[in-house]
């Protein structure tokens, strides 16, 4: 123990016990078996479709959010987290979503070069200074996909699958519906939003404050509040479908025709704006049939014009983003059990520091079959050496004491049923062996993967890149 820890508590001082801060959370080994298996469907997922990942960095320079994101938005109006660097005071900003990091990254590496489309997925944490409440975090994970450099209706409807897919391995897929819009182009969306200030004139005074300012700033995000007396003017408000162009009507036809003929159910709900500016022609959200959108679970949509607004050439892109932490909400409402590797198979038990030499020796036996095993410190009894591997979930215990150290023998005991045996410790590791099942062995050879080609780059080329 550290001694200092130990004077402070004597003298009476009483130290202060840190909790995380409001709207953040650990995530516990118990969250981890769920974060484990959604992170492995959405690799799966989205190797067969042929992404590949991408990690941008946790801050970014503030404008990429502002530009990117948009500057009437609530995530950056009221949500983003940003300081001042001392050094020449640089404006930075924690990423509160990934789509405008990843365009950022799609220009500044020319990815524009490669062959189009470019498909990346994200597992990322992300920052939103929310009000905290269930499903609503200020850091939460977000795993998400973009496709950038292909315009056509395909690309919608196969990243809605996609989303669709991860939800149904998941075993959630049956809780949520899929909500679609179009949101049209710059050129309808200018002509609706006209439509959509007029229709408001004279009954400002029924909005709440939010969507005042927001007549002025985002008059579309006049249709999504969730205030009671909006939702009501909402309803009678002119409808984006029945004022778009052709062309933006052509596609979503098209998107939904092409849901249709992979059995993608959807409903189509006018009221769908999203909350982050970037949006162009189809968007759409994954809600929980039971909360319906006031806690979406995923939600995406086309942004054609967000790699130029961000200093690129006009590359047309689409994208999907879903919180991790609403989905394992979902998976436990749903009683789905994660599953669980870190169970321990073996304890090794030992009295004595030449018996805790051998113990040592098969522990590292053992692990290198792949068997999960503890044991081989401290000095306790042997009754409370049994009864912590009793605690650990361990059926199989390895005793080894300093007579059969100099016998060259070890205890294997059935914890279960309590019964021993002696075995010579050279056959200890078969023994387990032959004692637990294949699927509960750890073996993975990362020496076989790796392998050398002299194509690879040194590491500063491949980390400092201008
Ligand atoms: P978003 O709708 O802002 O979209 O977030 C996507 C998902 O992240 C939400 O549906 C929700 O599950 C989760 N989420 C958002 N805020 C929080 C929070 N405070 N706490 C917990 N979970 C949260 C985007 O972020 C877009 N970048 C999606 C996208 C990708 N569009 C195109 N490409």
């Amino acid at each position: 123990m550290d001694k200092s820890v130990g004077k402070a508590q004597k003298s009476g001082v009483k130290l202060e016990k840190f909790q995380t801060p409001r709207g953040v959370h650990d995530v516990l080994p118990d969250d981890h078996a769920y974060f484990t298996i959604i992170k492995k469907v959405v690799r799966h997922r989205a190797r067969q479709a042929g992404y590949r990942r991408i990690s941008t960095p946790v801050i970014e320079y503030k404008d990429v959010f502002v530009r990117g994101v948009g500057e009437s938005t609530d995530i950056v109006e009221k949500e983003l987290y940003s300081f001042s660097t001392k050094e020449g005071g640089d404006e930075y900003a924690l990423k509160p979503e990934g789509t405008a990091g990843i365009v950022r990254a799609y220009i500044q590496h020319g990815m524009g070069s490669l062959p189009q489309p470019v498909e990346l997925y994200y597992i990322e944490p992300h920052f939103r200074h929310d009000r905290p409440q269930k499903g609503r975090y200020r850091q939460f994970f977000q795993f998400g996909f973009e496709v950038l450099g292909e315009s056509d209706p395909g690309v919608d409807a196969q990243i809605i699958q996609l989303a669709h897919l991860v939800y149904s391995d998941l075993g959630i897929a049956d809780r949520l519906s899929l909500q679609i819009s179009t949101l049209g182009c710059s050129e309808c969306r200018e002509k609706f939003i006209n439509d959509l200030r007029d229709y408001y004139i004279g009954k400002e005074r029924n909005l709440c404050e939010d969507c005042v300012r927001r007549l002025q700033t985002n008059p579309l995000r006049l249709l999504d509040c969730k205030e009671e007396d909006c939702k009501i003017l909402a309803e009678n408000a002119p409808k984006f479908k029945s004022e778009i162009c052709d062309e933006c009507k052509d596609h979503h036809q098209k998107v939904l025709e092409l849901l249709d003929a992979i059995d993608i159910e959807y409903i189509e709900n006018d009221s769908l704006v999203r909350g982050l500016d970037y949006y162009n022609r189809t968007v759409f959200e994954f809600w929980d049939k039971a909360s319906g959108g006031s806690s979406s679970v995923g939600g995406g949509g086309r942004y054609d014009g967000l790699v130029e607004q961000l200093g690129g050439a006009a590359t047309p892109a689409c994208g999907f983003a879903a919180g991790m932490e609403r989905v394992v909400a979902l998976m436990r409402e749903e009683k789905l059990m994660a599953p669980d590797k870190d169970h321990i198979d073996v304890f090794v038990a030992q009295l004595g520091f030449e018996p805790k030499k051998v113990a040592l020796q098969l522990l590292t036996a053992l692990r290198s079959e792949g068997v999960h095993a503890l044991g081989a410190v401290g000095k306790a009894s042997m009754k409370a050496q049994l009864s912590k591997a009793d605690k650990f979930g361990a059926p199989f215990a390895l005793i080894l004491g300093e007579v059969e150290v100099r016998e060259g023998k070890v205890i294997l005991r059935d914890m279960k049923s309590g019964t021993q045996e002696v075995i010579p410790i050279g056959k200890a590791v078969a023994q387990i062996l032959k004692r637990i099942s294949k699927d509960r062995l750890d073996t993975y050879d990362p020496t076989k993967e790796l392998k050398k080609d002299n194509s690879v780059k040194p590491e500063d080329e491949l980390l400092i890149r201008d």
